[in-house]
């Protein structure tokens, strides 16, 4: 079990329209009427969304964050955000190099690396995604890819406090697939050890390392027993309230 206190934060990726509130307020209302003691809860919804849910979840139990954002506060950009802007929005975080972009926006560590830094200039946590794609785990390059990535996305000012690093395979994304409990315990032990010889124990201990990754009520119990996994990045499951409040009850001694 994690001695960081998880989180379970929801990637709504590019879904949902106001009426999605409803869904929100389901959570919220789940929460609190079944509350789950020692557990942070996030959602980061799509760009739109966030203003308003940060609005109506002032002062409750989910945080809102969100999924991307440009490198610059401002400037000549057009259709970019920036993380200042997210701020003033209402997030609290930002999700920096998720496989999604990485593939449809050709973002390489470097850019993450500034997104990441961007996040904490406007004072919100960078949540880095990593991850191997199923070719390279197929050839048992699943550690090294890893460690590149943490080398090269993760900037030299990482804290527990500013920073989370999701541990996302690509092929277990929306697959149904996720990798076995072994197979989970292997790379979040290596990324452990990777953060504490950089960052020394307090701050590469204290970082929360999130799996994601086709997680779901029924699998979240086991995967998130797992030593040095302190919480989910949850894509699907998090669109409706019932299936993302069951996998927040799996942290329900
Ligand atoms: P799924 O939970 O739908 O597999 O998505 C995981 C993810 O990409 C979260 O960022």
């Amino acid at each position: 079990m994690s001695k960081n206190t998880p989180l379970v934060a929801g990637n709504w990726k590019m879904n949902g329209q106001r009426e999605q509130a409803l869904e929100l307020g389901k959570l919220a209302e789940g929460l609190d009427k079944n509350p789950v003691e020692g557990v942070d809860v996030m959602i980061c919804p799509p760009t739109t969304l966030i203003m308003p849910f940060s609005e109506l979840m002032k002062g409750g139990k989910v945080a809102i964050g969100a999924q991307d954002c440009h490198t610059l506060v401002s400037g000549a950009n057009t259709g970019d955000i920036s993380a200042e802007m997210l701020a003033d929005a209402g997030a609290t975080a930002i999700i920096v190099g998720h496989s999604e972009r990485r593939a449809d926006h050709s973002e390489s560590d470097a850019l993450i690396n500034e997104k990441a830094q961007a996040s904490w200039r406007a004072g919100l946590v960078a949540i880095i995604c990593v991850g191997e794609t199923n070719g390279q785990r197929q050839y048992g390059l699943t550690l090294d890819v890893v460690r590149r990535q943490l080398k090269n996305a993760v900037p030299d000012g990482a804290t527990a406090k500013n920073t989370v690093i999701a541990y996302e395979p690509v092929w277990a994304i929306g697959s149904g697939l996720t990798p076995t409990v072994e197979d989970v315990d292997k790379v979040h032990n290596d990324i452990r050890k990777v953060l504490v010889e950089r960052f020394g124990d307090s701050e590469g201990g204290g970082m929360r390392l999130l799996y994601g990754g086709s997680v779901k009520a029924s699998n979240a119990k086991e995967l998130m027993a797992v030593e040095n996994v302190d919480g989910a990045l949850v894509g699907g499951a998090s669109l409706k309230a019932d299936d993302f409040l069951g996998i927040i009850t799996s942290y329900k001694s």
